[in-house]
């Protein structure tokens, strides 16, 4: 199973990041969003981040611009008829994500792997929607994307042996690190972090200390390179928010509860760095 085409599905955060690590490691990148604007902007962080890697001296101008020679824009779905294995990074929503692997089963040749970002929605029902389910995979990023060396690679239930050793393969030559987890809600990154995350949010919520003191106590205490309420506020406090709903509808266990100063920052649309103002406030 040789992958030389790579389409990424969004160009948000998630997607761009994704495009230009693929892109980086030699292989031929259709970005496909549904907005011109989003590929643009998404072109534009690329673009920044690679000429910063041509300031330090870890790539040429050559190089760069060979980089984003390899990405091309795609506004429609059936570009994915050329691509050998198309990363899904669209929003979080189960619907919109079935839809969209449904639509993919119609188009993309049968060789093509399907396979998807989702931080915790499962694996086995999104590919319940194609006809492909031993095509169809997990390939969890973690954001920043050019920074983070991890790559959670989930079998839903159906997953062909032959499927995850092309993706593991893939990974390795993007230069991140694959961990092989099953499907289970949040996987492994997020049934670890995000309840540590949701903790946090109480122990500020309950008054145990202030929010400065929290994230002190765990950068200082544990060696983490943010503490979990301004983490929360770079990946978001809606998805925070609707990935711990997830692990509670998942599990039916009490211990995933979100907390209620969680639901209140969201329902205000403090949403973090993206909004502006979260735990933290951002110019
Ligand atoms: N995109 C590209 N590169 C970035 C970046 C971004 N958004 N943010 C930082 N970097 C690069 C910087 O350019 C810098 O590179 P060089 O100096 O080598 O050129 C390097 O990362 C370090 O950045 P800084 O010196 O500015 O800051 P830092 O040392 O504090 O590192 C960080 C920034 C890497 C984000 C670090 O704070 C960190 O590791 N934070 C935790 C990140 C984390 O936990 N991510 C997982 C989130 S959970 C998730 O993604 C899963 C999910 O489903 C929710």
């Amino acid at each position: 199973m040789e992958i030389k085409k790579v389409m990424v599905i969004g160009a948000g955060q998630m997607g761009g990041g994704i495009a230009q690590v693929c892109a980086q490691a030699g292989y031929d990148v259709i970005l496909n969003d549904i907005q011109e604007e989003s590929f643009n902007k998404g072109l534009a962080v690329m673009t920044k981040n690679l000429a910063r890697n041509v300031e330090r001296g870890r790539m040429s101008e050559d190089d760069k611009e060979a980089v984003l020679n390899r990405i091309t824009m795609s506004l429609d779905l059936s570009d994915a008829k050329n691509a050998d294995i198309v990363i899904e990074a669209a929003v979080e929503n189960m619907e919109i994500k079935r839809s969209i692997f449904a639509q993919l089963d119609e188009i993309a040749p049968a060789h093509t792997i399907l396979a998807t970002n989702t931080s915790s929605l499962p694996i086995t029902e999104i590919a319940a929607a194609t006809n492909r389910p031993e095509k169809v995979i997990g390939m969890h990023f973690m954001n920043p994307v050019p920074v983070m060396k991890l790559v959670e690679i989930i079998r839903g239930l159906a997953t062909a042996d032959e499927v995850y050793q092309a993706v593991e393969d893939m990974t390795n030559a993007l230069s991140k690190v694959p961990v092989e987890v099953n499907d289970f809600p949040g996987f492994v990154a997020n049934r670890v972090l995000m309840p540590m995350i949701n903790e946090a949010v109480y122990t500020l919520y309950e008054g145990v200390a202030t929010k400065e003191a929290i994230d002190e106590v765990m950068k200082l205490g544990m060696n983490h390179p943010m503490g979990p309420l301004q983490l929360a506020d770079f990946i978001g406090l809606d998805t925070c928010l609707y990935i711990m709903e997830t692990l509670h509808e998942g599990f039916g266990d009490s211990k995933y509860r979100p907390c209620p100063l969680l639901r209140k920052y969201v329902k205000a649309g403090w949403l973090g760095k993206k909004s502006g103002r979260g735990f933290y406030e951002y110019n």
